[in-house]
């Protein structure tokens, strides 16, 4: 018996990294899983390698070695078409229901915020907050319809409840996820659906790789005081850590839980 058995998962940016930890978790748990990833690269300002096609079939090959079923799409979270297409294929494939949405895509680069292009600020806000907006948008109608409940996830960061410098951009929309999910919960709370954030502090991952992140700390040694944790054994936290997180959230668990922020952060939030 899984804690998810006979539910239907959404989880965004599956690719790779915690994408594909949440959707191997949750599938371990028993839920069938929807996933979509870009599958390449977002922006020339990321300095880290991007995920590819070959990504997502190694996450279908091991959501596969669960037993449960996987329907999986290239889709980019600011394209609301292709999101709401490949959810009423998943959920039409699946069963007609969907039970727990983790919004999880997005990306990471460094600047300080007087220097990013317009192009580097927007593309951040377009995918890391407007990307969560329109994968919970998508979501929400057909799981009224179903009338089951659900749990819905969007995973933040530290940086959205504490800033980090040459992060402006990150830091607003990780913060804009805080918001729009605290709304959420007051909106969907009559449904039976509950909305939280997760809040990472460093993971193990590409993303963690970026290299404009090591040029600005070089140009400005002064903000390494801002990089500390109360668990310094720990440096990053696993995929696996956030997916325990995100399985409780989805779980009912979690069933008295809504509009919280999980900080899963080695304390780092409260430094
Ligand atoms: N890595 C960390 O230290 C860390 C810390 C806190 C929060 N986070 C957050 O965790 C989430 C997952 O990050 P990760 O560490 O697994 O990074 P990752 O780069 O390994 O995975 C992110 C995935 O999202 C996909 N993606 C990016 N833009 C997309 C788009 N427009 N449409 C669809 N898919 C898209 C990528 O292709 C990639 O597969 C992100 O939201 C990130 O901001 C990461």
């Amino acid at each position: 018996m899984g804690l998810l058995d006979g539910r239907v998962a959404f989880v965004t940016g599956a690719a790779r990294g915690q994408g594909r930890s949440h959707a191997v978790t949750l599938a371990k748990e028993g839920a069938s899983i929807i996933a979509i990833d870009i599958n390449g690269p977002v922006t020339p300002d990321n300095g880290y390698p991007a995920a590819t096609p070959e990504d997502m079939t190694e996450t279908v090959r091991l959501v596969e070695a669960t037993n449960q079923r996987i329907v999986h799409r290239q889709a980019d979270v600011r394209d609301s078409a292709a999101i709401e297409s490949v959810l009423a294929e998943g959920v039409a494939e699946l069963g007609g229901r969907l039970d727990v949405v983790v919004a999880n895509a997005g990306i990471s680069n460094w600047n300080r915020f007087w220097e990013m292009s317009d192009d580097q600020w927007q593309v951040m806000i377009d995918i890391n907050l407007t990307g969560v907006w329109r994968t919970l948008k998508a979501a929400v109608p057909i799981m009224i319809d179903a009338g089951n409940g659900g749990s819905l996830i969007a995973i933040s960061s530290s940086s959205g409840i504490k800033s980090l410098p040459a992060q402006a951009h990150y830091a607003a929309a990780k913060h804009g996820v805080t918001g729009l999910t605290k709304t959420a919960a007051i909106e969907l709370g009559e449904y039976g659906i509950r909305v939280n954030s997760i809040h990472p502090w460093s993971v193990v991952g590409a993303m963690g790789q970026d290299t404009t992140m090591g040029a600005i700390l070089d140009k400005h040694p002064e903000y390494r005081a801002s990089f500390a944790s109360m668990l310094p054994e720990l440096r990053s936290a696993d995929p696996l850590d956030i997916s325990n997180a995100v399985v409780w959230l989805a779980s009912d668990l979690s069933r008295a839980v809504t509009a919280t922020q999980l900080t899963v952060d080695m304390g780092a939030t409260k430094m």
